[in-house]
């Protein structure tokens, strides 16, 4: 007797444990499945299991989200189908149905500018940024503000001031279809018309080449390409449209123009945190600014400028009614739902400029560390500096490595990277010599870890000692 109820206590035991595991189990499925989504929608004041039309969407939106491209790749609810369902789109040097086989002797291209480094960011902020739209949602060529939405500028003008990197009130903020479109609209702006000759263009180098392509492109009556302010120092001409950039594409640097008596376009496509310390609010009459290098949405195309005079404003605003009648209605309305997030996000741990700014200073890093190993190639010099963001001293954390080839034979330096498999931009293309070359350190993990793959023969090829020291990279 005492021994079968020694036999059957354990039984027992398991079985009121197994029981209560259930009847836990049970309730932590209703909590996430079902208590979650009677929650309320604040503003509509209906439930998310009353989603009827949007359903559809959300679903699919994630199943797309859903498909392994093994981390080398992604699927996009527009992309080519493959059976019936969209195709893995692979980075560069990956390939198959999953982007899960790496190409042999593929080239590393950090080429462009491509902001995928925050790619992951957006990943993890999955929730907050999907963005739905009805199917009737704007469809006038009127908004808000005509062509611009409120929403957009007050919050545009809200994260400026919570970031500290402009001075924004008493200017006026126009929007275009990435900055690209305001290049042109800012440089036919600030051209006074019958001018006895007319204004000259120009920019420091190394110079971003879009501004001397457009300007010859357009080649509008009333302004002309000049080419270096460095031709130009000791003139006594004044009608100048100086493109300042800063920090500058591609050394990164905080610039400020040189030629006094000029109208200025600074170009601040990358005065954020993640790229460079912020050691004051920028204060320029005409200031760009993009949200391909904010929050690495180059494909929505949209950028802004602010605008201190009148008629500076009214003639860009011309231009974009004539040009293309305003920035993309949807676009606004995405960007919106971004340019919130990134505003209420900072100082918490999903802050973007944080994020990126590890990302970006850790790339710097071991890119300089190789490229120091030895003496055959050089990078620009960038310090530690106080940013007013991050309220501290902060390593540099460049969106591009400006390389110069030091061997006295290498005078081509694009094409000696090109021969040892990286893919970069020359220096020509912004004005300087072919002795340098860009590479962009703004792409996919892919991309930059083929690109020191790559460079780590080229750097040992100069010192038969450092590669052993080399290896470790
Ligand atoms: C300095 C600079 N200005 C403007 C742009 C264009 O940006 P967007 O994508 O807004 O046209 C770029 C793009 O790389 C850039 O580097």
């Amino acid at each position: 007797m005492k021994e079968q109820l020694i036999r059957e206590t354990p039984a027992k035991v398991y079985l009121v444990l197994f029981s209560l595991s259930l009847l836990l189990n049970i309730f932590f499925f209703y909590q996430q499945f079902f208590s979650q989504s009677h929650h309320l929608s604040p503003r509509l004041g209906s439930t998310v299991s009353d989603l009827s039309w949007t359903r559809h969407a959300a679903e699919e939106a994630e199943a797309v989200a859903a498909i392994s491209c093994s981390s080398h790749g992604r699927a996009y609810v527009d992309g080519v189908l493959d059976n019936g369902q969209p195709a893995c789109e692979c980075n560069t040097c990956y390939t198959g149905i999953d982007c899960s086989v790496l190409l042999s002797n593929c080239s590393a291209d950090v080429e462009g500018g491509d902001p995928l480094f925050l790619e992951p960011y957006w990943m993890q902020q999955a929730a907050k940024s999907a963005v739905v739209l009805s199917g009737w949602h704007r469809m006038s060529y009127a908004t808000t503000d005509r062509f611009k939405s409120l929403e957009l500028e007050k919050n545009i003008r809200r994260l400026h001031a919570a970031v500290g990197n402009a001075i924004t009130d008493g200017k006026h903020l126009v929007f275009g279809t990435g900055s690209t479109q305001l290049l042109n609209a800012l440089v036919y702006a600030l051209s006074p018309e019958n001018a006895s000759s007319p204004s000259s263009v120009v920019a420091t180098i190394p110079y971003y080449s879009m501004y001397k392509e457009q300007t010859e492109l357009f080649n509008g009556r009333d302004y002309e390409w000049e080419g270096a302010t460095a031709k130009w120092r000791n003139s006594n001409k004044t009608n100048f449209i100086e493109f300042v950039t800063s920090p500058n594409n591609p050394d990164c640097l905080l610039c400020d123009s040189v030629l006094g008596g000029s109208s200025v376009i600074y170009d601040h496509a990358y005065y954020w945190p993640h790229f460079t310390a912020i050691p004051k609010p920028a204060d320029g009459d005409v200031m760009i600014f993009t949200v391909s290098k904010l929050s690495g949405h180059a494909g929505s195309r949209f950028g802004w400028a602010f605008i201190k005079d009148e008629n500076v404003y009214n003639k860009v605003s011309n231009y974009l009614q004539y040009n293309s009648m305003g920035a993309s209605r949807e676009t606004q309305s995405r960007l919106l739902n971004y340019v919130k997030v990134i505003s209420d996000e900072i100082g918490s741990n999903a802050d973007i400029f944080e994020f990126g700014f590890n990302k970006l200073r850790k790339r710097w890093q071991r890119l300089q560390a190789l490229v120091n190993s030895s003496s055959r190639f050089s990078l620009q010099q960038l310090s530690t500096q106080y940013c007013t963001y991050f309220k501290k001293i902060r390593d540099p954390s460049p969106a591009y490595a400006w390389l110069k080839c030091e061997n006295e034979e290498d005078t081509d330096c694009a094409e000696v990277l090109m021969k040892g498999g990286i893919i970069s931009r020359g220096g020509t293309n912004f004005g300087a010599s072919t002795r340098y070359t860009r590479l962009s350190l703004l792409k996919t993990d892919d991309h930059f870890e083929m690109l020191l793959q790559k460079l780590k023969p080229l750097v040992a090829c100069s010192d038969e000692n450092s590669s052993e020291m080399i290896s470790s990279f």
